[in-house]
């Protein structure tokens, strides 16, 4: 959060009825932005880089009613960081009694001269903050991270599809006493586009070398749903880079055939309708009836910002990936929680169970209530269950 920024309401901004118009506040959250930009890095930030932040979608949220001459106090945060997107998320808060008034969600896509989108440039991601940063690979790419706390033996979180490391918020922010280095894989977040041919075998190849340029021997390795396949590849190639394994919501074997067809499906379906007809897709199935709102939201939005070109690549990955059944007998002496939600409808908690069943020593955690997110859908007891595993292993 920023400092916050304090507006006067006046009567011209008022309706009919007295109160601040609904149509104000846009306004009001425009002013306030501009605001920020004059006080730190200079309202040209933009166009001294030779873009133009464009909006993409703006949601706001009334909670309750200002008058003319009610001080409102507008903080602001970056919600999420893409490779040519942002979204920053502000409050307004009435001085008088700190309540809550209006949220607003704005999505922006840098876009230059002809309208094409281009990165978000280095000046700006300085000017906006938060808490990512692009990290060089020895292969020349760049994965964006987003790290905390400190310590030898990180845990390293890998999200699943269609997703970004955001999806692990809340484990982020809960988890303290340990490092957590969560990057987005190649084609989602802010990092690089994906390379032809994305196997998953790529996206743990990149993971390794994201350890070697972070100087990190071994790490606790979570991987959820498509995650969980990268997190067994590496369990495979790499087994001395990992002290420890957390599979959530993830299976060991490899699509069927009609699995496979469903593949393509999807990815004619991202090339032709974009991200918004996948979200909608999937979202439909990915929760646990009486999902919080807001979290369902929050993974939906998250939905709709990956790029087709990371989805199509991470399809098409999943759609080719390896039976990974062989290798569950030979991690005996890596130790290793399962979880599932018992209600996930896209990975059903039976996989989870044959996974605990063959790994020797493995234990199994059924998330009572939670889809296929429990991080989102549960993210108490899954924070719990990450603090008690590492308690163990690292
Ligand atoms: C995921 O959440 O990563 C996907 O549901 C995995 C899959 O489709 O196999």
């Amino acid at each position: 959060m920023t400092a916050p920024i304090e507006l006067t309401v006046y009567p011209d901004e008022c309706d009919a009825f007295g109160h601040l118009n609904q149509a104000s506040y846009l306004a009001l959250f425009e002013r306030a932005r501009w605001e920020l930009l004059a006080r730190g890095p200079g309202m040209d930030v933009f166009t001294k880089a030779g873009v133009w932040p464009a909006v993409r979608r703006a949601t706001v949220e009334y909670f309750a009613g200002a008058w003319p001459g009610d001080v409102l106090r507008f903080e602001l945060e970056v919600a999420h960081r893409g490779r040519t997107s942002f979204t920053l998320r502000q409050r307004a808060t009435r001085a008088r009694d700190d309540q809550l008034v209006a949220t607003l969600e704005c999505l922006f896509v840098c876009i230059d001269a002809s309208e094409r989108p281009v990165p978000v440039p280095d000046a700006v991601v300085a000017a906006i903050g938060g808490p990512v940063r692009r990290v060089a690979l020895a292969t020349g790419a760049h994965l964006a991270v987003e790290e905390r706390g400190r310590g030898e033996v990180p845990l390293l979180f890998v999200h699943g599809y269609p997703f970004d490391h955001t999806i692990w918020r809340a484990q982020l922010d809960a988890i303290d006493g340990h490092r957590l280095v969560a990057p987005d894989l190649r084609g989602f977040g802010a990092s690089d586009p994906p390379s032809d041919g994305t196997t998953i075998a790529t996206y743990a190849d990149d993971l390794v070398a994201l350890l070697d340029a972070l100087d990190v021997r071994e790490a606790v390795v979570c991987g959820l749903s498509m995650g969980g396949y990268v997190a067994l590849d590496l369990a495979r190639r790499h087994r001395e880079r990992l002290r420890g394994l957390v599979l959530i919501d993830t299976r060991a074997e490899a699509d069927s055939a009609e699995g496979r067809a469903g593949r393509d499906a999807a990815i004619a379906t991202a090339r032709t309708a974009g991200a918004d007809a996948i979200a909608e897709a999937m979202g439909a199935k990915l929760f646990a009836d009486g999902v919080d709102a807001a979290a369902r939201d929050g993974v939906l939005a998250m939905m709709r910002r990956a790029p087709v070109a990371g989805i199509v690549a991470a399809l098409g990955a999943m759609r080719d990936r390896a039976d990974a059944s062989a290798l569950l007998p030979t991690l005996g002496d890596l130790p290793t929680l399962v979880m599932t939600g018992t209600e996930d409808r896209l990975v059903p908690p039976d996989a989870a169970r044959r996974l605990a069943a063959a790994i020797p020593g493995a234990e199994l955690i059924e998330v009572e209530g939670a889809g296929h997110l429990p991080p989102v859908e549960r993210p108490a007891t899954t924070t719990e269950a990450l603090r008690h595993f590492l308690a163990r292993v690292v």
